[in-house]
């Protein structure tokens, strides 16, 4: 009896040996070079270095023979070999001075500060002007032009809004891209070489930069517009 007891608490003793083994194996903190790194950034370093054990980025950016994280590993694909980054910190041949990531992210968080713009909301701007006060534009008429600008791009580049004009005819712009909706009103480009597209209430069409012609407004004409300048 005493001998039977015995043997059940050797194999007791063997299965506690058992599970703290198993435990400590399978919990452990296996071997990385992020071993002893010390890293510059001001972030939680073990979050950035939890997630590069977890995906294995050594795996792919490192090759047998040389620096981890140095890149260089051939990758075969069906459209040919791809080698993998440098992600070292050296700024010139790792990511260093890699700024797409971070920029790519301040856009998106100005972008987050940006409301939609609702064009039938008071405008920024409205400028009224006659166009025969601008040399050489007027060809015919005597068109005179009310602009709602309701948006202008951080770089003054492109806006957006609404143009009224009353009839005439006049030289179209050449150096700008133009989106236009025509609300209301009848109206008419005209290229140099005499081709018309005319267009009323409900038409889209783009003037890309390089048209040379005309615009003609027939009746009074109420369009929105997206102008991209060069
Ligand atoms: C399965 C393999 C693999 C793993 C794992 C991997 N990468 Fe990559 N990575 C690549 C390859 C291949 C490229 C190059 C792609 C190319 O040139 O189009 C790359 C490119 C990059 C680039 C450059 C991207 C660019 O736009 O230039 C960075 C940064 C990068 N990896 C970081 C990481 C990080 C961080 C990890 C771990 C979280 C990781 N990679 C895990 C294969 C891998």
């Amino acid at each position: 009896m005493v001998t039977f007891l015995r043997w059940i608490a050797r194999l007791a003793l063997v299965a506690v040996v058992g599970v703290v083994a198993a435990y400590w194996y399978g919990t452990r903190l296996p071997a990385s070079p992020f071993d002893g790194v010390q890293a510059a950034a001001a972030m939680p370093l073990e979050t950035g270095q939890y997630a590069a054990r977890v995906a294995d980025c050594v795996s792919c950016h490192s090759t047998h023979d040389g620096q981890p994280f140095a890149g260089g590993l051939e990758m075969d694909t069906p459209l040919g070999s791809i080698y993998d980054t440098n992600i070292t910190p050296d700024p010139e041949h790792g990511i260093g001075n890699y700024m797409r990531i971070s920029r790519s992210w301040k856009m998106r968080e100005e972008e987050c500060v940006m409301d939609v713009i609702d064009f039938s909301e008071a405008p920024q701007e409205v400028s009224r002007r006659r166009l025969a006060d601008l040399p050489d534009r007027v060809v015919e008429g005597d068109p005179q032009h009310q602009s709602e600008l309701h948006f202008t791009s951080p770089d003054g580049n492109l806006f957006a809004g609404s143009w009224t004009s009353t009839p005439g005819k006049w030289h179209a712009f050449t150096d700008k891209d133009e989106y236009c909706h025509i609300v209301s009103g009848r109206c008419a480009l005209i290229s140099e070489d005499g081709k018309r597209w005319e267009f009323g209430p409900g038409a889209s069409f783009m003037i890309p930069n390089g048209f040379r012609g005309y615009w003609e407004v027939i009746e009074t004409t109420t369009k929105h517009f997206v102008v991209r300048q060069h």
